[in-house]
């Protein structure tokens, strides 16, 4: 059994609480409901305490004669406090600590901070990049003053400074509070940025020879306080007050950090990070991050396609599921083959195992994609779910192993069906005229390949913003993918295609929802009893233990 958490008591603001032994003051005071603005201060970060924006008065019981506390009329200690404004960010309560969030003394050392802030600092919010989420900008209306009595020239600072490939740095507006520094050394571990210069001169800069470079670069810019640090992808695209935000999970590699999908009139401008410390802290990869163009595509597929004389033509729904149906039925059992992908959800891998089920065939995998883990949060898996797919028995334990021998099977012509979920096959090895044998492809895809090109039926589906559904991470976490944006033209949630196929196959009812294809699952897989969308919840549950090898390597939080 592990020891009772000792608890210790804390007045804030007249009020006595208990808190936990090692909590920050700054954080027992937000747990009473009592926000104290800070710029420099950072949960997952250490705090050097420099911005003075978190000024508290302060406490300490006082002691008689006896050095035992002095207790008043309640019973509780007399406080003795501290005759000058502290800082809240760097330091843990002790028992019977007094704090006072809101006294005159703390207001007017917010006013005194504010200023001094803003006496270098552009005053051109409605042209910044970050307005509508700055700091700056909202406790200015918060704590600042309306005047200012800085007579003299602003210090002029590099504009739009290269720091790396992703970040663009607008040296400016920075309030040096080193946020950024403390990221890149302590979390990222590439010490590569620090200040220069002295006094109101200092300025943020990458070290000598060195460049902001990192997979992790980006996470600087979230985590920048003002306009200083951007994304040179999101900067200046778009208001950030115009976004609609949708909690979701990345699908670029097996870890599923979980994001924020930023999206307007059906674009996604951006994807952030959304903390969870079971999966991703408070970060992710900026590979990760920026892997959504695709999305907007101007290529996307729109239209169901059949093979006609002259080529693929734009067909009804109801025309190319039947003529699918049609030619599935022609190859049953082992002359088809399916190959599914790892980018799929649950849902889609559960129907599909019901469609090679009704196949027959024993010719079904998932194309592995293999990348390099990098011990922060990227996974050598740069499948989402690769686990599901075990789960739901359409790859084994190696994922892949049975791609060669149904490359050989359809190259010599055994097998004369394919059905192709997401996965363009020239990425398994086979060639545009191994594809051209095939009597029967159909491919259930968003973008156009070398497969789609070849398919006999086209079926447009959704990408990960246009859809629901849900993914095990690599750790066994069962998170949920959420709907951001509508798919373009005609193109259909993947689920619905492939309960169609299923129907052109066994002619049963179909499933309306995909809460009842969950449903079904839950009913069926034993590690997915009792749950369902709702109660998986925006951080997931945890489905199987951890296992110790289990890549990536948890991040220090
Ligand atoms: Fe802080 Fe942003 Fe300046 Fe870095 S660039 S020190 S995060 S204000
Ligand atoms: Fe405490 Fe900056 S937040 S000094």
């Amino acid at each position: 059994m592990s020891a009772p958490t000792e608890l210790l008591n804390v007045q804030i603001d007249g009020v006595w609480y208990q808190f936990k032994k090692g909590t920050r003051v700054i954080e027992a005071c937000a747990q009473a409901g009592k926000f104290i603005p800070h710029y420099c201060y950072h949960p997952k970060l250490s705090s050097p305490g420099n911005c003075r924006m978190c000024l508290i008065e302060m406490g300490m019981p006082k002691t008689g004669p006896d050095r035992k506390p002095e207790l008043g009329a309640d019973g509780k200690p007399v406080i003795s406090w501290i005759p000058r404004p502290q800082i809240s960010c760097a330091q843990d309560i002790t028992e019977g600590m007094g704090v006072r969030t809101d006294s005159s003394l703390v207001r007017e050392c917010r006013h005194g901070v504010m200023e001094f802030l803003l006496i270098n600092h552009p005053l051109d919010c409605p042209i910044c990049d970050q307005a509508g989420e700055c700091h700056l900008q909202e406790y200015s209306v918060e704590y600042g003053t309306a005047g200012s009595r800085f007579l003299e020239e602003k210090v002029k600072k590099p504009k739009r400074v290269e720091l790396g490939p992703r970040v663009t740095l607008d040296d400016e507006r920075c309030i040096l509070c080193s946020r950024c520094i403390r990221f890149m050394k302590e979390i990222a571990h590439d010490d590569v940025l620090g200040f220069a210069s002295r006094g109101s001169h200092t300025y943020l800069t990458a070290h000598p020879g060195k460049r902001l470079d990192s997979n992790y670069s980006l996470n600087t810019v979230d985590i920048c306080p003002v306009g200083a640090l951007t994304s040179t992808d999101f900067r200046f695209k778009m208001r950030v007050w115009f976004l609609k935000e949708t909690k979701s999970i990345c699908t670029s590699c097996a870890t599923g950090c979980n994001t924020i999908v930023g999206s307007r009139e059906n674009v996604i401008y951006r994807q952030t990070p959304r903390e969870n410390d079971a999966v991703n802290s408070a970060w992710m990869c900026d590979y990760g991050r920026l892997n959504i163009h695709y999305v907007n595509s101007p290529d996307r597929l729109k239209f169901p396609q059949v093979r006609e004389a002259q080529g693929l033509a734009n067909v009804s729904w109801k025309t190319a599921l039947a003529k699918a149906g049609e030619e599935l039925k022609q190859f049953q059992r082992n002359s088809v083959a399916v190959v599914a992908s790892a980018k799929m959800t649950n849902e889609e891998l559960w129907l599909t195992k019901k469609l090679i089920d009704s196949l027959g065939t024993v010719y079904h995998d998932v194309v592995p994609r293999a990348g390099q883990a990098d011990q922060l949060l990227m996974s050598a898996d740069r499948n989402p779910n690769t686990l599901g797919a075990q789960l739901f028995g359409i790859t084994s334990e190696y994922p892949g192993s049975k791609l060669r021998e149904m490359t050989e099977k359809i190259a010599s012509g055994e097998i004369r069906a394919v059905v192709a979920l997401g996965e363009d096959l020239t990425q398994i090895g086979l060639a545009e005229s191994d594809l051209k044998k095939l009597t029967a492809l159909i491919v259930v895809g968003i973008l156009p390949n070398e497969t789609t090109r070849n398919a006999s039926v086209l079926l447009p589906a959704c990408a990960f913003s246009e859809k629901r559904g849900t993914m095990i991470n690599i750790k066994g976490r069962l998170q949920r993918l959420n709907h951001a944006t509508l798919a373009p033209g005609e193109a259909r949630d993947d689920w619905e295609i492939i309960r169609d196929l299923l129907q052109q196959l066994t002619g049963s009812n179909g499933i309306y929802l995909i809460d009842d294809v969950f449903k079904e699952i839950a009913e069926t897989i034993p590690e997915m009893t009792g749950l369902s969308f709702g109660r998986i919840g925006d951080h997931g549950v945890q489905l199987v233990e951890e296992s110790e090898d289990a890549q990536p390597v948890a991040m220090t939080v």
